[in-house]
């Protein structure tokens, strides 16, 4: 079994993972956005100082499983620089007591494997990754065969969600509360322009329409609930736009025939929805992580694990740094 710790943002969790089967025997998470949602966003040391209580209360829970353990991961990158800390440190503390391999996970290729959890792996796949801090399109070979096609230029696609969600006072994280404000609204109220609508760049940047959503609620002064409902069902219904603008431009240059939504936002059902109809008209298969799997969990990493152990791709206690910044 592969015992696997995540705390690169504001959720603490660990989950332990048997090798041959690749079943999820242990998984425990604890999230800090009550903590956070008065802040409008993550706080940074707040974050850490909960993980530093959160992990270890886990941990605990996860005794049993220890003698059968033949490997520690941890995500090392890409995060918070002191909250990837707090995982980093646990994980080797546990790998030099218990004399154990350790396996230091990227956090994207995490959420890439949430779509094999409890199965075997498929590749080639062109992944669209939509999270709280990434909006990237990967086209995906194999373990640690990954090839960027597009990112965001500026805000990520989760991040809009949370901007606007923080403008109108709904709370934090904005993704949930904005989908389902959206669901009781008229998404053809406000014309909000899609970005890069005219750009051949193959590229994403949800700024300006955050700015467009800014300007547009000043514009209303007071604000009624079926005001924010409208806004919220406009602006989705544009921020999807984009994403599928650009996807469509990729998925019509590609061979490949999989494709998958991984990452925080992948929960959102309009874009789930949105994604289903794309693929159904290029005749590709659609992949999707199971909904409780999709927002930061320490399950992905452990299935990701397993393909590094399996390859013996381990690293050295003294060898192992977080990388806040690393890419895919
Ligand atoms: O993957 P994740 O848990 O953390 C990061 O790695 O960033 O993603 C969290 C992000 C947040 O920005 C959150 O607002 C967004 O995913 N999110 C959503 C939805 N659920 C979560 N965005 C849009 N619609 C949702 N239903
Ligand atoms: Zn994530």
């Amino acid at each position: 079994m592969i015992l696997s710790i995540e705390s690169s943002c504001d959720d603490s969790s660990i989950a332990v993972t048997e090798i041959a089967t690749k079943k999820i025997l242990f998984h425990k998470k604890i999230s800090q956005e009550l903590d956070h949602a008065k802040y409008g966003g993550v706080v940074p040391e707040l974050a850490a100082r909960l993980h530093a209580e959160a992990l270890p209360r886990i941990l605990e829970q996860a005794k049993p499983f220890f003698p059968s353990l033949k490997a520690i991961a941890v995500t090392n990158a890409p995060g918070l620089a002191v909250t990837l800390v707090e995982g980093v440190t646990m994980a080797k503390a546990l790998a030099m007591t218990l004399d154990l391999p350790l396996i230091g996970v990227n956090h994207l290729h995490g959420h890439i494997y949430s779509l094999f959890l409890e199965k075997e792996a498929k590749f080639p796949m062109t992944i669209l990754l939509v999270s709280g801090g990434h909006t990237q399109v990967i086209e995906a070979e194999g373990y640690k065969s990954f090839r960027l096609l597009a990112q965001t230029m500026d805000d990520s696609f989760g991040e809009s969600f949370d901007k606007v969600a923080k403008m109108l006072g709904l709370g934090y994280p904005g993704g949930p509360i904005v989908e389902a404000y959206a669901k009781k609204g008229d998404e053809d109220r406000f014309n909000f322009t899609v970005p890069l609508l005219n750009s051949p760049k193959i590229a994403f940047s949800y700024s300006g329409l955050k700015n467009q959503v800014r300007l547009q609620i000043e514009a209303l002064g007071t604000l009624s609930e079926k005001d924010k409902y409208d806004i919220c069902a406009s602006f989705q219904k544009v921020a999807t736009a984009h994403l599928l603008h650009k996807l469509k431009k990729i998925l019509q240059k590609s061979s490949i025939r999989d494709f998958a939504i991984v990452g925080g936002a992948s929960a959102n059902l309009y874009l789930r929805q949105k994604v289903e109809a794309l693929c159904r008209e290029f005749d590709i298969q659609l992949h999707l992580a199971p909904l409780a799997y999709c927002a930061d969990n320490a399950a992905m990493i452990g299935r990701c694990a397993i393909e590094a152990w399996q390859r013996k791709d381990f690293t050295p206690p003294e060898k192992l740094v977080s990388s806040p910044k690393q890419s895919i």
